[in-house]
């Protein structure tokens, strides 16, 4: 690894800067695995975002080259680039928003948790930098295995004296942009006009669509909730098939990773009505953990939605996904406490 400092995306000759960094012109968000298939263009994305003042890529390889070449968009995010673990507090200092794509992604035959024994150790280093750097940031966690990842991180955050359950979020809004697409595609409607709450967690069975509840109101024959649900059930391992060893759902992630980062960042600025679905630390069940509607605000979030009036199929679908979620919470907690 360099022993160079950081990598400024510029020059270093630029007269002094109109951009002031900081919350009231702008977040200040650091992207964890920034040189990876999401990472990328999520990267791009973040920099193409107006709220964005200050955009940090770290990653344990190809951050350079992926500084260099997002700095050059005419955008108004300062770039900077981090390099191995020895810029990771660097990177990490002063953020408002933590974005986590770290980690090695499925291959075809495999489950979410296979990636748990090398993916529970990166998300745990990287949650013990930001407990230490920027403990009052917004973290949006996308690793995989999520329903043990969000656990291994609040974990981390406790022992550290620093977990606040409103700050830390797992991403599962690729299941709801799948379940907009797929019901709008059913449907005949435009998917911008369709809104599909999931919920449970992310993996499988755990992946809850509440078809009931879809706005606008549609009628689905069996028929359909059964293809939907299962077709929904399963978009990641469909990415996952198709690409055939090249990795999972990248580019859709990217664009679901900066719409929720986006909602995070629009909450944090005061915004009102801000609601998303995300797993995170919960009482609407039994549960730890639950993927459900939250709306986000100043401090991350500020409320939990009821799960609202379930069916019979949705309630059968729930107490399935309870099952597993429990084991894979457990499991995520079990790594840390260990
Ligand atoms: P990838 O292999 O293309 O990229 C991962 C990046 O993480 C690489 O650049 C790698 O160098 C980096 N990395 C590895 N260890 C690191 C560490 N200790 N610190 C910082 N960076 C590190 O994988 P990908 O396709 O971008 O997927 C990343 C993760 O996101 C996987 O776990 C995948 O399963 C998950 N994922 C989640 C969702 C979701 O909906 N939540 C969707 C898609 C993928
Ligand atoms: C997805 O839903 O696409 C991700 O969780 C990646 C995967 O492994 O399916």
């Amino acid at each position: 690894p360099p022993s160079f400092s950081h990598m400024e995306g510029s020059s270093g000759l630029g007269r002094a800067d109109c951009r002031a960094e900081g919350g009231s012109t702008g977040f200040k968000v650091a992207i964890l695995g920034a040189a990876g298939g999401i990472g990328q263009p999520l990267s791009l994305l973040m920099k193409m975002n107006p709220l964005v003042s200050v955009l940090h890529l770290y990653d344990v390889v190809n951050t350079p080259g992926v500084t260099a070449d997002i700095s050059h968009m005419d955008t108004g995010a300062v770039v900077r680039g981090f390099l191995g673990q020895q810029q990771l507090e660097e990177a990490l200092t002063g953020m408002d928003l933590v974005i986590i794509p770290a980690g090695v992604p499925r291959k075809p035959g495999m489950t979410r948790d296979d990636l748990f024994n090398i993916n529970a150790g990166i998300v745990k280093t990287l949650c013990e930098g930001i407990a230490k750097c920027c403990p009052n940031a917004i973290v949006n966690l996308i690793s995989n295995p999520v329903n043990s990842t969000v656990p291994i991180a609040a974990e981390v955050f406790k022992k550290a004296g620093t977990f606040d359950p409103n700050r830390l979020l797992g991403v599962t809004m690729l299941d709801v942009v799948r379940a907009n697409t797929f019901v709008a595609e059913v449907m005949g409607l435009d998917p911008r006009e369709v809104d599909v709450p999931v919920i449970g967690g992310h993996a499988g069975i755990t992946i809850l669509p509440l078809l009931s509840q879809v706005k606008p109101p549609c009628s689905f024959t069996q028929k359909e909730i059964d293809y939907l649900t299962n077709r929904i059930q399963n978009g990641g391992t469909e990415v996952v098939e198709a690409k055939a060893g090249a990795g999972s759902a990248t580019l859709s992630m990217a664009y679901a990773a900066v719409q929720f980062a986006d909602a995070c960042l629009r909450g944090l600025r005061g915004d009102a009505d801000i609601v998303r679905c995300a797993f995170v630390a919960s009482h609407v069940t039994e549960l730890p953990f639950f993927t459900s509607k939250v709306r986000l605000g100043r401090c991350g979030v500020e409320e939990i939605y009821p799960l609202g009036p379930l069916n019979e199929y949705e309630r059968v679908g729930l107490e399935k996904a309870k099952k597993e979620l429990e084991t894979s919470i457990e499991k995520g907690v079990a790594f840390v406490k260990k």
